[in-house]
């Protein structure tokens, strides 16, 4: 680890006194030490090192239903369970907010927003200075992926929430076998995070404290994250996207490994033949629901990994393999219903955080799509009565449930395997109305990363701005490359070059599961039944479907698609699949600009594919 080079020296308080029984035995003194510096920077009353223990969660979620930050839900509904409500100005990621500080604005690239490092440790260093003031600091080391195994990486938060320690002790391996892990010579990850909001003489605290200022900052050189304002996911949670995702992109780039905001799911054959496949969609775009698929076709079996993040590595024997660094879910409430995700709804009989979520009168909770009728009254997530009539969702599009993955009925046996799993296809989506067809094949490696490259999609709730409007998500990373996204790609063919000489890299496939009819309607049933593009997908791993030639790639034969017992008749088929070369062609010129902003960082190979499918639009439109 390095150590913040500045450290802002702006805190007039006294440094906290860390006393002796407080700080675990044989915590690193570099540890300790950092500890203390962030301590005396933003002057918390107290500091605890959490445990990670059960009895450390209960004493926590009993504070905070004392102090209303929780409501503690109906045990015979929703035993050990939390409703929290966040502050209504506090609902979903900052990306306007989120900063990559690195040495160059080159190495941020055109898809972040960069901040010199120096001016932003000037400007951090004021809104820490005495940030905790009136608080306690809570100190939580952590790993993300299996405890020791070759592919996990530590990290240590500190912050001032305390539903943020009870999140990421869910979400990850946090306390003391984490601590035990960081020794002179680890490497690990600082965390700053504050809510920024100093409780100033003995002032009364609201449930949810935040700060209309938000800051979520990430030094990928030193690899370091400041968070500053919000309380809320991805913006505190600061292990998930922050590390996981930013920091850990970064590292992977440097490392030769790959760090991807994909869910991971292993699906098994009627002959009993396994696969592990990857899939990368953007925010609240299905990965918690293919993640937790019940295939609707007889003899196909699929289990759970992971939901958000993966982390890939080419494997000694040359294979791609991969882990889930978390330990739970954090995922979006609303549309989660018996229909659309069972399995998940199971996963929460308990032992659950949900997040701005309505609350029943019989103390269980509600959102929209978790039964077809909505209960007669409700609370709605901000705290108001709440009926069929009030025009207005009762839960916020963007809340969300946290639970722990081992709590997950489908869960496979091998999620928390160190050594990861064998992954066999990947997967890229988006939320398209339009274009994309229902699933096609990439031709080759290079193809498959000019897919990924080109990933756009609907803005959905997971992040401020306009829902519904179209953007551009390669790799459904743009929230969470740390690094130039061309960077990125040209680091993506690299891998595949590894992979590529033993001839054992996954194949790579794009689906869409939102295309939509001219009645506005979905042309694919979805859900359960994306198991049968599954099933396509893995029978042209095992050599089994024929592929038809497109200009996007290859699509199933006509009869390449089990449509049995589902109501899609041959003209939706048909527009499912459907190539409109000048609108393919119209796509291609904004991409071709959107390529150019990235100059020369941008690989040959890419222009090379744009270059090739152009080709193959224009003949297709001369046939
Ligand atoms: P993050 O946690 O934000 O990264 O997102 P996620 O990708 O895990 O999102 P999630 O699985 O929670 O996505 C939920 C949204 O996708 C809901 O709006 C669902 O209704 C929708 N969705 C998921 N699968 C399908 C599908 O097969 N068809 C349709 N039409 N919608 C789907
Ligand atoms: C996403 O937005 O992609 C999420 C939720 O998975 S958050 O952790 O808030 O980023
Ligand atoms: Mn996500």
């Amino acid at each position: 680890m390095t150590l913040t080079p500045t450290r802002p020296t702006l805190s007039t308080a006294a440094p906290v006194d860390q006393s002796e029984g407080l700080i675990p035995a044989g915590a690193d003194p570099r540890l300790v030490a950092w500890v203390d510096s962030i301590a005396g920077l933003t002057s918390p009353d107290s500091v605890v090192w959490c445990d990670g223990s059960a009895a450390e969660y209960d004493r926590l979620t009993h504070e905070m239903v004392e102090s209303g930050t929780l409501i503690r839900l109906n045990p015979e509904h929703r035993p050990y369970s939390f409703l929290a409500r966040s502050d209504g100005s506090d609902v979903a990621r900052v990306e306007a907010r989120t900063f990559i500080c690195s040495e160059h604005e080159d190495d941020a690239g055109p898809t972040n927003n960069w901040r010199e490092p120096a001016e932003m440790r000037v400007t951090l260093g004021e809104l820490f200075a005495g940030s905790m003031r009136g608080r306690t600091m809570y100190v939580i080391p952590f790993s993300m992926g299996p405890l020791g195994s070759p592919f996990s990486k530590l990290g240590v938060q500190v912050t001032d929430s305390p539903y943020v320690v009870a999140s990421m002790s869910i979400m990850t391996r946090m306390g003391t076998d984490a601590l035990r892990l960081i020794t002179a010579d680890t490497e690990w990850v600082p965390a700053v995070h504050s809510v920024g909001a100093p409780l100033l003489d003995g002032a009364k605290d609201v449930p949810w404290p935040c700060n209309p200022t938000k800051y979520i900052s990430h030094f990928p050189e030193t690899r370091e994250i400041w968070s500053f304002g919000s309380a809320y996911g991805g913006n505190a949670l600061l292990a998930k996207k922050s590390f996981a995702l930013r920091i850990a992109s970064v590292m992977a780039r440097d490392e030769g490994w790959l760090a991807e905001h994909m869910l991971i799911l292993k699906v098994t054959n009627p002959r009993g033949r396994v696969f592990h496949v990857v899939a990368a969609f953007p925010s609240a775009c299905g990965k918690t629901n293919l993640a937790m698929l019940r295939p609707s076709i007889p003899g196909w079996t699929v289990e759970t990994i992971g939901d958000d993040i993966a982390w890939l590595k080419p494997g000694q024997d040359g294979r791609l393999r991969a882990i889930n660094p978390e330990a739970g879910f954090f995922g979006v409430a609303p549309g989660t219903g018996p229909s659309t995700n069972a399995t998940a709804v199971e996963t929460l009989w308990g032992n659950t955080i949900f997040t701005n979520v309505a609350l029943r009168d019989d103390g269980d909770v509600w959102w929209e799509g978790l039964s077809d009728r909505a209960p007669d009254h409700l609370v709605d997530w901000e705290g108001r009565d709440w009926t069929p009539d009030s025009g207005s969702p009762a839960a916020h599009p963007n809340s969300r449930f946290t639970v722990a993955a081992a709590q997950c009925p489908t869960i496979a046996d091998e999620w928390d395997d160190p050594n990861g799993v064998v992954i066999d296809a990947i997967i890229f989506g988006g939320r398209r109305a339009s274009n994309v067809p229902l699933v096609v094949e990439a031709r080759n490696w290079e193809h498959g990363v000019f897919v990924g490259a080109t990933i756009s999609s609907e803005r959905t709730a997971a992040a401020e701005g306009t829902v519904g409007e179209l953007r551009r998500d390669p790799f459904a990373m743009m929230p969470f490359c740390g690094y130039n996204m061309a960077d990125h790609w040209s680091h993506w063919l690299s891998i595949g070059r590894r992979l590529g000489t033993v001839g054992a890299a996954p194949r790579i496939f794009q689906v869409n599961w939102f295309r939509k009819d001219d009645d506005g309607s979905f042309l694919w049933p979805g859900f359960a039944e994306n198991a049968r593009v599954l099933e396509w997908i893995l029978e042209r791993v095992d050599g089994r479907a024929h592929g038809v030639d497109t200009p996007l790639g290859w699509k199933p034969a006509d009869d390449g698609l089990d449509l049995d017992g589902i109501e899609v008749t041959a003209r939706q088929r048909e527009r499912l699949f459907e190539v409109d070369p000048e609108a393919w062609l119209a796509e291609l010129e904004s991409t071709e600009a959107f390529f150019a902003g990235f100059g020369d960082r941008l690989p040959a190979e890419l222009g090379t594919q744009l270059a090739d499918i152009r080709r193959r639009l224009k003949l297709s439109i001369e046939n």
